[in-house]
This record gives structure tokens, sequence and C-alpha cells, in this order.
């Protein structure tokens, strides 16, 4: 009896075709699995990527608030189209510190994820103000009262504490200086060591030009270092290492 005749008795009963299919299957299925629950984190770690720093991380706050997720994605996909338009495809690391993560998946606006450093802070606080001043044809809404909300960073600190609860390692030091780090990155002649030390590559600037801590202030920090932490020119995939 040759192999394709063996074969044919199991081609033939379909119960015996059930039984040992799903013998493979449940192989198959053991081999690809079993070894993720081993590993004690499936994201790569790669160098540059830190936790947000307080401003970064409430002007995240009012980016989840206004639903700017609704209209722009932060995931470029490895696809020449995307790569080419928005720059290097996101990696896992980038937004392992994001709870919730803002991947999406509706571009009614681009995708954000490398947006950090494309425009200027001016561009940014006229388009927020008014898209349509800068970019006529556009359908984004308006946020200009952004600017006239002043902030402090009374509450900073519980939502890094919320934050580490979940796995992002804000340490003791970072949670006892969040109110300080929180305003001395809008403030050029503060003294900025500690904030650069804990949150290295920190811009340290007054993003909307007014006096005060505003929210936009803490939008366009945020959207400043949105994709700018990984250093491209010497990163490596894990593969081709
Ligand atoms: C109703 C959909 C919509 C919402 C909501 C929205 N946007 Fe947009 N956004 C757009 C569109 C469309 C564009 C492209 C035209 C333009 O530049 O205005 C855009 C462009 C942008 C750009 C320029 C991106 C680039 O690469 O040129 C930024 C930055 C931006 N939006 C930030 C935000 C932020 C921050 C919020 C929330 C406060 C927001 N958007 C909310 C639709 C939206």
């Amino acid at each position: 009896m040759g192999i394709l005749d063996k074969h044919k008795v199991i081609e033939k009963n379909a119960t015996l075709l059930l039984v040992l299919s799903l013998l493979v299957v449940t192989i198959g299925g053991i081999v690809e699995i079993a070894p993720l629950f081993y590993l004690e984190n499936t994201i790569e770690k790669v160098e540059g990527v830190r936790p947000y720093s307080p401003l970064e991380l409430e002007g995240r706050n009012i980016y989840i608030r206004e639903g700017c997720y609704v209209c722009h994605s932060q995931m470029i996909r490895p696809m020449r189209d995307e790569v080419e338009r928005y720059g290097h495809y996101s990696l896992a690391a980038e937004s392992m510190y994001d709870h919730p993560f803002q991947w999406g998946s509706k571009r009614t606006g681009p995708d954000l994820a490398r947006v950090g450093g494309r425009y200027s802070d001016e561009w940014h606080v006229d388009h927020l103000q008014n898209p349509q001043s800068v970019v006529p044809e556009s359908v984004m809404p308006k946020y200009a009262f952004l600017e006239r909300k002043l902030i402090d960073g009374a509450h900073v600190g519980d939502v890094m504490r919320t934050n580490a609860l979940v796995g992002v390692p804000y340490t003791d030091e970072m949670l006892e200086n969040a109110v300080e780090d929180f305003e001395v990155q809008i403030d050029p002649w503060g003294d900025t060591d500690g904030l650069l030390e804990r949150y290295p590559g920190a811009q340290v600037r007054n993003f909307d030009g007014q006096p005060g801590i505003s929210e936009m202030d803490a939008l366009i920090a945020y959207l400043q270092m949105l994709g700018t932490l990984v250093d491209f020119s010497t990163f490596e995939p894990v593969a081709s290492r």
C-alpha cells in the first residue's frame, strides 16, 4: 500500500479525519501559544523610549479628552506608502507606556505618530486655534479655548501614580518632583537639570508663547514629542542584528 493509499483511509472516514485534524491543530496551537506564557514581556525594549514627562502626560490627557483620536491614528504601518508619508513604521515599544494606546484606525486627518518636530510651535498654535487659517480645506474643529484654560500641576502626580499602577515605571523620585517638573518644562530659564535627567530629551520652552501654563502648552508639548524618542539613525530591529 503506497502512502497515498494510506491517506485514502483518512479521507474516506469523516470521523477519523476530524479527530486527526483536531490533533494537528491542537499541536500547532500549543507550539505557537505556550512559549508566550514563559515570556515576561513580548515587547522588545528600545533605547530612548521613556515614560511621558508630567507636562506631556497632561497634554496626552487633553488629546484624549478632546477626542483627537476620533480623527487621528497614531500607528504607522510597515507599508511603503505609509513609511514614505509619515516616516519609520511604529514600534510596539513606542506605545508601551500608553494607557490606553492611541493606535486607532480612523484617519479623517493624517496619522500623528511622528508629528513631533514636523511643524513649529507657532504653526501648532495657529492650527489648533483655527485649522482653516493654515489649511483652508481642513475639516478639523477649532480648539482656540485651550490657550485660555490655564492649568496647574496639582493633579498630575495622581495621573502618574495611576499610570504607575498599570505598569509605567514612574519612580518615587519622579512622583515627588511631579509638580516642579510640570512647571519647569515651559520655563527656558528654569533649573531643568532634574527634569532632563528624569525625562531625557524632554523639550523645554514656552510652547504657546503666552504667560502661564495653558492646556495649549501641554497639548503642543505632547504633539512635539510624538515619535521623537527613538533615534532611527542608529536603531536596528532585533531580527537584523
Ligand atoms: C473632525 C476630525 C478631526 C479632529 C476631531 C481633529 N483633527 Fe486634527 N486634523 C484633521 C484633518 C482633516 C487634518 C488635515 C488638515 C489640517 O491640517 O488641518 C488634521 C490635521 C492635524 C494636524 C497636522 C498633521 C500633519 O501631519 O499635517 C495635527 C497636528 C492635528 N490635526 C492635531 C489634532 C489635535 C491635537 C486634535 C484634538 C485637539 C485634532 N487634531 C482633532 C481632522 C481632525
